[in-house]
């Protein structure tokens, strides 16, 4: 028999970390029914100062419970990726959460998540999951994206906040919420810089200082491209090119000029310039909005 619920399970003045999912799934239908809204902002921990971005933002929204989910996905990392040594720090991440004001963490194990170890049945991103980040990462944006999925089966989110640093990312989950009917709001938050412009990540942590000095020429580079963009979109990737190339430790994996949904890119108006490279064994990626030639005709 279940166990009812009882005020440990939600605290309105205090942090409450749940590790079973159907037990959260519980107390978040709870709250809905009380009228609450939830908000949902997924996470892979190490937080920085663009997840409590992420936070701020799904508070912006009265009347709302925040939900952070804590979970190092091993299915959306590739064999030779970084599973085992990402940073883990859970009692700080519980602390963010805690000044935040963050109502539930929810922090399941990989056998709550994927019992039996391994995920037979996955969602497939479609063709834009093969291309940009995924054209380097085979296999990683199913894995995203299964999870994402499972995160909004369980905590039934009234929105979800993701940060537009994985701009790909963000794009496949619209689609996925989209075409699997999701009935929640997936809400974009725009990057957190550093103050050289450095987007916060969390993989950040890997680079040595020497590397951290070199890692700015990403954010460089782009800004170079955004601010030719009324030249068009051959400006925008020959200066954003030029500034890669002061740098030969950043070691380019792509620059691409899109369409703001990642299609083609338009000959005039919205589009997003996207860059992922190599500093040392680090893979960084970056984007920005650029509005090509004298905007829309
Ligand atoms: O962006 C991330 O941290 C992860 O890809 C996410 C969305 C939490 C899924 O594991």
């Amino acid at each position: 028999m279940t166990k009812p619920l009882t005020k440990d399970d939600y605290r309105p003045d205090d942090v409450t970390v749940h590790r079973d999912p159907a037990r959260l799934n519980r107390v978040v239908r709870a709250l809905r029914n009380a009228g609450r809204n939830v908000a949902l902002v997924p996470t892979m921990g190490a937080l920085h100062a663009g997840h409590r971005q992420l936070i701020r933002e799904a508070k912006v929204m009265q009347n709302t419970v925040v939900v952070v989910s804590i979970f190092v996905n091993p299915l959306q990392f590739g064999a030779n990726e970084d599973l085992d040594s990402y940073p883990r720090q859970f009692e700080s991440d519980v602390d963010i959460c805690r000044e935040e004001r963050v109502g539930l963490v929810f922090a399941p194990s990989a056998e709550d998540m994927y019992p039996g170890g391994s995920a037979q049945v996955t969602v497939h991103p479609g063709p834009l999951g093969d291309e940009l980040e995924g054209a380097s990462r085979p296999g990683h944006f199913a894995g995203v994206l299964t999870v994402v999925s499972k995160l909004f089966n369980i905590v039934q989110p009234t929105f979800a906040v993701f940060g537009q640093k994985d701009y790909q990312q963000l794009q496949l989950i619209h689609r996925m919420a989209r075409d699997l009917n999701f009935p929640l709001d997936v809400v974009g938050v725009p990057t957190v810089r550093e103050p050289d412009g450095l987007a916060l990540s969390s993989r950040n942590a890997y680079l040595t200082p020497e590397q951290r000095q070199h890692a700015v020429t990403l954010s460089a580079a782009l800004t170079a491209g955004a601010h030719v963009s009324a030249q068009g979109a051959d400006a925008v990737l020959k200066a954003a090119h030029d500034v890669l190339a002061q740098t030969p430790e950043v070691r380019l994996d792509y620059l691409e000029l899109r369409g703001p949904d990642l299609g083609p890119a338009p000959e005039n108006g919205d589009a997003r310039l996207l860059v992922a490279a190599r500093v040392g064994a680090t893979r960084l990626i970056d984007n920005i909005a650029v509005l090509l030639g004298e905007g829309d005709e």
